[in-house]
């Protein structure tokens, strides 16, 4: 725990803190996680804060919501360090790294615009993962067009 003097956002009762975010992927987070202005979640976000083991990361607290194992897969391609905090009654009951998929489909649409998946066809995206340390990529299963950069601006 941080002490007084460092608190930035107050602790929450009940919810889940996604911790570790890679610095700069807090808002793709909140995208994958459908907030945006019409939304009624009590939401904290922290951008570049000074992290020990990070050069800096971002946090995500949400009031009141758990995560669904799709978007625990999609952030794990954009912030492969992040932290998942299960939180009741104050306490922090369940902790967890996500666990970036070896496989991700429907989630990633390809850079490729004459990809199968990019046409008419009834084709869903499939792409491999492929993860050297925080670095990942994806490589599509129909074409081989990698994806090594700005993953979050392919989600679906
Ligand atoms: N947190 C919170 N509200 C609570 C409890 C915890 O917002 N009621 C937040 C903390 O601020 C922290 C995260 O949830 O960002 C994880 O809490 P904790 O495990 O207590 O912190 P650390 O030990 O620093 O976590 P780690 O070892 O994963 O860095």
């Amino acid at each position: 725990m941080t002490g007084k003097r460092e608190l930035r956002v107050k602790p929450i009762v009940n919810g889940t803190v996604i911790d570790h975010i890679t610095s700069g992927q807090s808002l793709n987070v909140l995208k994958i996680l459908g907030i945006n202005a019409a939304s009624r979640y009590v939401v904290s976000v922290l951008m570049n804060v000074p992290s020990g083991e990070m050069k800096g990361k971002d946090v995500v607290k949400i009031e009141n919501r758990e995560l669904d194992p799709e978007e625990l897969d999609s952030i794990a391609l954009i912030a492969p360090r992040a932290t998942i905090n299960i939180i009741r009654n104050y306490e922090v009951v369940g902790k967890h790294r996500v666990d970036p998929p070896r496989e991700v489909s429907g989630l990633v649409r390809c850079g490729n615009p004459n990809c199968i998946s990019n046409t008419n066809e009834p084709v869903t995206s499939r792409f491999t993962v492929e993860r050297t340390g925080d670095d990942i990529q994806l490589r599509c299963s129909y074409c081989e067009y990698v994806i090594d950069q700005e993953i979050a601006d392919h989600l679906l």
